[in-house]
C-alpha cells in the first residue's frame, strides 16, 4: 500500500540532500510534471526554476492555465515561446518514433539553455514507472519512446533527477493531494503533446485541428459525466488521422480529415479497455465535432483495447 506523506518526507530528505545546487524542473501542465514540482519545491524551494516550454502543441489554454498553477505553488519560472523551432523540427517527419525523439531532443536543448541562464546543474523530471517501462529496458521491447526518457542526448550536460520515477499513476494522483496540487484529477497527457495525436506529418492548422478536437472531446464527456450519465473515463481525446474520406456539406462534395475519438478505462495506462461512452455522448461529440472544426467531415470511435493497441495512437 502507497503511503503518500511518508513518501514526501522520504523524498524531501533525499532531494535536499541531492540538489545542492540550482536544478531546473521541466513542467508541462500534467499531474506527473506539476507534482515532481511541487515536491522538490518543498524540499528546495529558491534552489528550483521550473521551465514551461510552449511547442505550439499544447492542448487549448494550457500555457496560462500552466502559469497560474506555477504561481499558485510559488514557483519561480519562465515560459519559453519555441512553437517556431518545434514546428521547424518536425516539418516533414512522418515517423512516430521519430517525432519523439526529435521532439524529446529539442525539449533538453531548451532546458538547458535556460539552465545556463540559471546556474543550474540539475534536471528534475516527472518521469514515473509506465514512461521507463514501456521505453525498453533489457527485458522488454521498445513500445514506444516516451519523451522525456528516449529524448535524453548522451551529452546532457544536467544531472537528471527523478523523484517519482518508482510510482504508477495512481500513486502519483495520490501523492499529488498529499500535496495539494491542484491538477490531481486531470487526465494524463503525453509528454509529446498533440504531435503524437497528428498521426503522420505535423503542421500547425493540423495541429489546431487536433486541438478543437480534444477540447470538445473533454467538454463534451466532462459535461456528461457532471450530470451523471457516464462515469469519467480514465483518458479522452481525439486523434486525427491521416485519412481523407468523401463527405457532404450541403449540396457540396468534401473531402474532409477523419478525427478517431478515444476514450480508455485504466487503473495505471498500462492497459486499459476502451470506454462504452453513451451513444448520446458519442453524437453530441461527433455533432460539434463536423459543425465546428475546419474540413473535418468524419468522426470514428476506437474500439480498441490496451493490448493490442497503445492508448495513443502513436
Ligand atoms: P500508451 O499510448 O503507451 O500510453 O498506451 C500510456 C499512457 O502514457 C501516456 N503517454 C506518455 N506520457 N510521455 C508521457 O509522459 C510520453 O511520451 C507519453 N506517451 C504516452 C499516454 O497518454 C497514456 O496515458
Amino acid at each position: 500500500m502507497f503511503d503518500a506523506a511518508r513518501f514526501v518526507d522520504e523524498q524531501v530528505a533525499s532531494l535536499r540532500k541531492t540538489l545542492d545546487r540550482m536544478a531546473v524542473i521541466a513542467v508541462s501542465g500534467g499531474v506527473d510534471s506539476t507534482t515532481a514540482a511541487a515536491l522538490a519545491a518543498k524540499a528546495v524551494g529558491e534552489k528550483l526554476f521550473a521551465v514551461y516550454v510552449d511547442t505550439g502543441m499544447m492542448r487549448k489554454g494550457e500555457t496560462a492555465d500552466v502559469e497560474g498553477t506555477l504561481r499558485g505553488l510559488g514557483i519561480r519560472h519562465v515560459v519559453v515561446h519555441a512553437e517556431d523551432r518545434f514546428f521547424t523540427a518536425l516539418a516533414g517527419v512522418a515517423d512516430p518514433e521519430q517525432k519523439r525523439h526529435l521532439i524529446g531532443n529539442l525539449f533538453i536543448r531548451i532546458f538547458e539553455e535556460e539552465a545556463v541562464k540559471v546556474g543550474a546543474a540539475y534536471l528534475v523530471q516527472g518521469t514515473i514507472a509506465p514512461d521507463w517501462i514501456e521505453s525498453g529496458g533489457q527485458l522488454r521491447d521498445r513500445i514506444k519512446s516516451h519523451h522525456n526518457v528516449a529524448g535524453l542526448p548522451d551529452t546532457m550536460k544536467l544531472q537528471l533527477v527523478e523523484p517519482l520515477r518508482d510510482l504508477y499513476k495512481d500513486e502519483v494522483r495520490q501523492l499529488a493531494r498529499a500535496l495539494g496540487v491542484r491538477v490531481a484529477e486531470r487526465q494524463p497527457f503525453p509528454g509529446p503533446a498533440l504531435a503524437v495525436r497528428c498521426l503522420g506529418v505535423v503542421t500547425p492548422e493540423k495541429i489546431e485541428i487536433v486541438r478543437q478536437a480534444c477540447a470538445i472531446v473533454e467538454e463534451e464527456i466532462e459535461a456528461a459525466a457532471a450530470a451523471g450519465t457516464l462515469t469519467l473515463p480514465w483518458q479522452y481525446f481525439g486523434v486525427l488521422l491521416p485519412v481523407r474520406s468523401v463527405g457532404v456539406h450541403g449540396d457540396l462534395r468534401v473531402y474532409g480529415h477523419t478525427v478517431a475519438v478515444r476514450a480508455v478505462q485504466s487503473v495505471d495506462g498500462m492497459t486499459a479497455e476502451y470506454a462504452r461512452l453513451p451513444h448520446e455522448v458519442l453524437d453530441r461529440i461527433s455533432v460539434r465535432i463536423t459543425n465546428e472544426v475546419r474540413d473535418v467531415s468524419r468522426v470514428v470511435y476506437d474500439v480498441s483495447h490496451k493490448p493490442p493497441a497503445t492508448i495513443e495512437w502513436e
